[in-house]
């Protein structure tokens, strides 16, 4: 059946890798209907907010997009718009695999999943300035909000990912030594949850800081990782790292009733308008979008052609190559069975 898919193609790099996947996907034989949205700077230079009302609608119709990285402005003017989504449809869950595709990096055969709690945390954007005396911005404060029912529900989906995936462990990451009412009530939440899974899921919990250096010094240890949100978002950039980078890395959120799937990297500025970019995470998060609307052919397929054009000598610069963002999509679609 054709899935309807909302379609934001994002900033920066956003637009020649949402046009690569697009074209990787269909070349896969995708039967999809995208509704091409508007979001962030892009909606903005058109003259819209920076989530325009029909953007909305459009996800709450089709309930899955696929979107490319949003811009946010650092340190002033309007709140990220990928936050905004995650919250208003309540897309609690924010899977990153790591997993290597491409052999001879640092490491190889690296296979983790950091399962990211995407509503609560620091990310409230519960925060403001404190003026004193003729400094309107002499001290700042941030609110992080834990809740039980939000600690407990990803830390279940983390169990229930593992189950249905096949997976052996998960690992509980907190900061509990020092923040000893919110990442406690994580953690505690997180154990009575396990408590369910006992004997089915091994289930272990790291301290924040360690984890980062045992992924560095040994990430085979590590199987599935359910973390907060800032957490979270720092470790699945980490993880990225370990199979050859953000170019390489796909995320899904997930929520009751919607889903939205994402690279893990942002509109890369730096890059931007190059036509250099990697399509690569983008692709593989179009892969997971297809699994989840019951076109798991046109993942496999598509997967597939990724790991055979990777292996190739035809690459982005990224992964050192000199292959643009479009050759490289050409290549996998040539590697297409
Ligand atoms: P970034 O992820 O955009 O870039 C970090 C580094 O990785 C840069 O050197 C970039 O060139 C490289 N890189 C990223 N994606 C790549 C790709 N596909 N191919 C090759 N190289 C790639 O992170 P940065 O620079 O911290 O953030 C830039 C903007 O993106 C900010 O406005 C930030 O808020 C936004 N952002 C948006 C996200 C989203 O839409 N979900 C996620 C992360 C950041
Ligand atoms: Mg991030």
């Amino acid at each position: 059946m054709t899935a309807a898919v909302t379609l934001i193609s994002g900033d920066g790099i956003g637009p020649q890798i949402s046009d690569a996947a697009v074209r990787v996907l269909e070349a896969a034989g995708a039967e999809v209907d995208w509704d091409h949205q508007l979001a962030g700077m892009a909606a903005i230079e058109r003259g819209f907010g920076p989530l325009p009302d029909e953007t909305f609608d459009s996800i709450c119709a089709s309930k899955v997009a696929l979107k490319g990285p949003l811009t946010t402005p650092i340190g002033e003017g309007f709140r990220s718009i990928n936050v905004a989504l995650r919250k208003m449809f309540d897309l609690y869950a924010n899977v990153r695999p790591a997993k290597t595709l491409l052999s001879g990096g640092r490491y190889n055969d690296i296979d983790i999943v950091v399962i990211r709690e995407n509503t609560e945390g620091l990310y409230v954007g519960v925060e403001h300035f404190i003026g004193m005396e003729k400094d309107p911005q002499a001290a700042a404060e941030s609110v992080m909000i834990v809740t039980r029912y939000g600690a407990e529900r990803i830390v279940r989906f983390a169990f229930e990912y593992a189950i249905a995936n096949g997976r052996r462990k998960v690992t509980l990451v907190h900061k509990a030594n020092i923040l000893k009412c919110t990442q406690a009530l994580f953690l505690d939440a997180g154990r009575r949850v396990a408590a369910d899974y006992e004997g089915r899921v091994e289930f272990e919990d790291r301290i924040v800081d360690n984890t980062a250096m045992q992924l560095v010094m040994d990430p085979y240890q590590f199987d599935i990782i359910v973390t907060e949100n800032m957490f979270g978002d720092i470790l699945s950039d980490e993880a990225s790292g370990l199979i050859g980078g953000l170019g390489l890395a796909p995320g899904a959120n997930i929520g009751k009733d919607a889903a939205i799937f994402e690279a893990v990297h942002g509109s890369a500025p730096d890059i931007a308008g190059q036509g250099i970019a990697n399509p690569s995470a983008l692709i593989l998060a179009g892969c997971m979008l297809f699994d989840h609307v019951g076109q798991s052919e046109v993942a496999a397929r598509t997967r597939e052609a990724l790991v055979s054009a990777l292996g190739s000598d035809v690459r982005t610069r990224d992964l050192g190559g000199t292959a643009t963002t479009q050759e490289f999509a050409d290549k996998i679609i040539g590697e297409l069975k």
